[in-house]
């Protein structure tokens, strides 16, 4: 008997129509400027529709810039276009993600390279890339460090840490610092430093201890505490330097006196160089600097080379006795895959071959010393500057202030952002190949906007900085996209956080300017609200 084949429905119709018309996108190696703004409209109906209506509105930077709807399109070292061909400077480099630029070609001919003959792993048979990070890992890793796990996020490197390190002690309890940052997952949530984060998703772990961040005699305080009432202690986990806290260097004597304090109470140190390590500092890792050796250390975000998402967590050979005696103790089905290796390889040779950390250490230098004459110039806006290499913090008089530095930047063609756990910094976090012509250029961007800034209101009202550094001034234009989306699609919740209030408010000025570009085809597709037709347009 025959059968015939299952006839698509309409909506699986249009989803193979969408999917197409996107696939052609992804394909595109450049725009044209009218693809370019329906792709802003798809991108905007995209995120307002089915991502979150609230991330338009929530980025420091590009909210406050009254330029909510920037699309990001490609990069190369420390500058990148949007869709409309605008060059900007990166100074953000993806929280510590872009350490090598973007799209570094050793390591995307490497993923290349993999990709075409093996990307993925059958999970049974050994795949090579996998043990020869591995190798290279405890190469390049201080003291005797030997085995490393491999993941896909920095989040899931701390939770095997903790895991491994609970496993190894028999002990689960964990003494963190106020506002370190190690993910958002509910086991490195646990050790989160900052309230907003924690609270939504309470009951977390209960035995984790928060001390103040670089205060060895409060670390010290809390174990005897801990000790006295048998609260347990596994592992003292801590970043070398701390990062969403705003570039908080520790005293000198910190990272000794927790190895120290570590070996006096029997308790395991975690060194969480997620966005520390790999040259970010100025040294391989954090911990470098100190010539401390933990006792796991993890690594994400710059190991994939801007290219390929990949975490690790590696150890001294006493914390994998267990995981040797049974290697299913800990899985995971995609970490480690070998495009994900090959990626990290190829960064670990960029890295040593460029010698990324001695750039980072010397570029750091070069940065701090102009910035901090300009902090000294506008101390009405700056309260200081700290960090080490290419992770500095602008910490600014108010959480305004800030906003009105980095919009104003982004005006100017510079990308940087905010931190997670302190409202009043901004960060400065660009790729370490950042060439020293594009640090002055932000410097003299920098110092433009805080002339503009400085004694400027800094509440409740926008500045109006002229866009005369884009190539391309097309803010404007596309406040008018963001405005025929806003008409047609549900309009994001009301929500009472200061920030949100602003960028509307400056939204909403920015829109009631001239548009300088046509954006028709693309403002009625997204009036049409009809994925497909959005697509195709972006393809016209
Ligand atoms: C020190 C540190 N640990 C862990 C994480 C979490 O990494 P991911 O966002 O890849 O989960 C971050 C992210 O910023 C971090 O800075």
């Amino acid at each position: 008997m025959s059968t015939t084949p299952e006839q698509p429905t309409s909506t699986t119709q249009r989803a193979i129509e969408t999917s197409r018309a996107y696939l052609d996108v992804i394909h595109s190696k450049q725009l044209t400027r009218k693809q370019g703004e329906a792709l802003i409209a798809e991108t905007l109906s995209n995120f307002r529709n089915y991502y979150n209506p609230g991330f338009l509105e929530y980025r420091k930077s590009v909210t406050e810039g009254g330029d909510y709807a920037s699309v990001e399109w490609s990069g190369r070292g420390a500058t990148f276009t949007d869709a409309l061909g605008r060059e900007f400077l990166d100074c953000l480099g993806g929280y510590g993600l872009l350490s090598l630029g973007w799209s570094h070609t050793k390591v995307i001919d490497a993923v290349k390279a993999q990709l075409e003959r093996a990307p993925m792993p059958t999970q049974e048979l050994l795949d090579p890339p996998r043990g020869m990070l591995a190798n290279l890992m405890a190469q390049i890793t201080p003291g005797d460090i030997q085995y490393s796990f491999f993941v896909s996020s920095g989040t899931e490197a701390v939770e095997g840490a903790m895991k491994f390190a609970k496993a190894t002690t028999g002990k689960s309890g964990f003494i963190a610092a106020v506002r370190g940052f190690h993910g958002k997952t509910a086991g490195s949530l646990s050790l989160m430093g900052k309230a907003k984060f924690r609270k939504p998703a309470m009951p977390l772990l209960s035995n984790v201890y928060h001390v103040p961040y670089g205060d060895a005699d409060a670390v010290e305080q809390q174990l005897r505490i801990a000790q006295e009432v048998g609260n347990e202690i596994a592992a003292i986990v801590m970043e070398p330097v701390q990062g969403e806290a705003g570039a908080i260097v520790p005293p000198d004597d910190f990272w000794p006196r927790l190895r120290q304090l570590c070996d006096e109470f029997g308790v395991l140190l975690i060194a969480d160089e997620v966005q520390t390590g790999l040259g970010r500092t100025g040294a391989l890792w954090g911990v470098n600097h100190w010539n401390v050796v933990p006792d796991i250390i993890t690594s994400a975000k710059a190991l994939g080379g801007g290219v390929m998402p990949i975490g690790a967590f590696m150890a001294r050979p006493h914390i994998w006795e267990k995981f040797i005696e049974d290697p299913f103790f800990h899985t995971t089905t995609t970490g480690g895959n070998p495009l994900a290796c090959a990626a990290a390889i190829a960064t670990i040779n960029v890295i040593l071959e460029e010698d990324l950390p001695r750039q980072a250490a010397e570029k750091g230098v070069y940065f701090m010393d102009r910035l901090q004459p300009l902090a000294e110039q506008y101390d009405d806006v700056y309260e200081r500057i700290t960090g080490k290499g290419l992770l500095i913090g602008q910490h600014f008089r108010t959480p305004e202030l800030g906003y009105q530095v980095s919009a104003g930047l982004f005006r100017r063609g510079v990308l940087i952002s905010g931190t997670l756990t302190s409202a009043k910094t901004i960060r400065i976090e660009p790729p370490l190949v950042i060439e020293y012509d594009e640090i002055d250029e932000i410097l003299n961007r920098l110092g433009d906007t805080l002339k503009e800034v400085s004694g400027a209101p800094v509440t409740g009202e926008t500045v109006s900085v002229p866009v005369a550094h884009l190539p391309v001034a097309a803010p404007v234009a596309v406040a008018a996209l963001v405005s025929v989306a806003a008409t047609t699609a549900p309009a994001p919740k009301a929500t009472t956080r200061p920030r949100a209030n602003r960028a509307r408010s400056t939204r909403a000025k920015v829109a009631a300017k001239p548009a300088v570009i046509t954006v028709k085809q693309a403002s009625q597709a997204v009036a049409a609200n009809d994925d497909a037709d959005i697509a195709r347009v972006a393809m016209a």
